[in-house]
């Protein structure tokens, strides 16, 4: 572990999840929430500590949009991609975001201010497409709509 700090702050909250089941997840999100982000040597040291294998922790972070491995920016830009702002030019709008940004998806914006990331449905299908800033929904975009809506941040 790199920092003592983290590891007494992994510690806390495994101990506080040892016995509840299903904990990797619950776990992880915390972690997150505490460190930042999920890197490699969080997922070892987790993966001993709770004696879950490696493989099962990397399968989870991969699956879920909201874990990261990387360091995350101040704000996190999540594109809907679920049904209905696919076909209203989710796709057309993440392109916008990559060339605005000069990221792909995953990674983040050399000044460390937006994290980009493609998300499910977030249950706002009127308003496609949508694209989620941190907790806030901004939704019937253009691709020209894209450099002021992030000039907001
Ligand atoms: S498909 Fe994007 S909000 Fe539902």
């Amino acid at each position: 572990m790199a920092q003592d700090l983290d590891a007494q702050v992994i510690d806390t909250i495994i101990d506080k999840y040892r016995d509840v089941p299903g904990n990797l997840i619950p776990v992880l999100h915390e972690i997150q929430s505490e460190v930042g982000h999920l890197p490699r040597e969080v997922q070892i040291y987790v993966s001993r500590r709770l004696n879950v294998p490696l493989s099962a922790i990397h399968g989870v972070i991969t699956f879920y949009s909201f874990f990261s491995s990387e360091p995350r920016g101040t704000h996190t830009v999540g594109v809907c991609m679920g049904t209905a702002c696919y076909v209203r030019g989710a796709e057309e709008i993440l392109e916008a975001l990559k060339a605005e940004l000069n990221v792909d998806v995953g990674q983040t914006s050399e000044d460390g201010r937006f994290t980009l990331a493609i998300t499910r449905c977030v249950g706002t299908c009127s308003l496609a497409p949508v694209v989620m800033i941190d907790d806030r929904v901004h939704g019937k975009l253009s691709r020209s709509d894209i450099p002021r809506l992030l000039a907001r941040y």
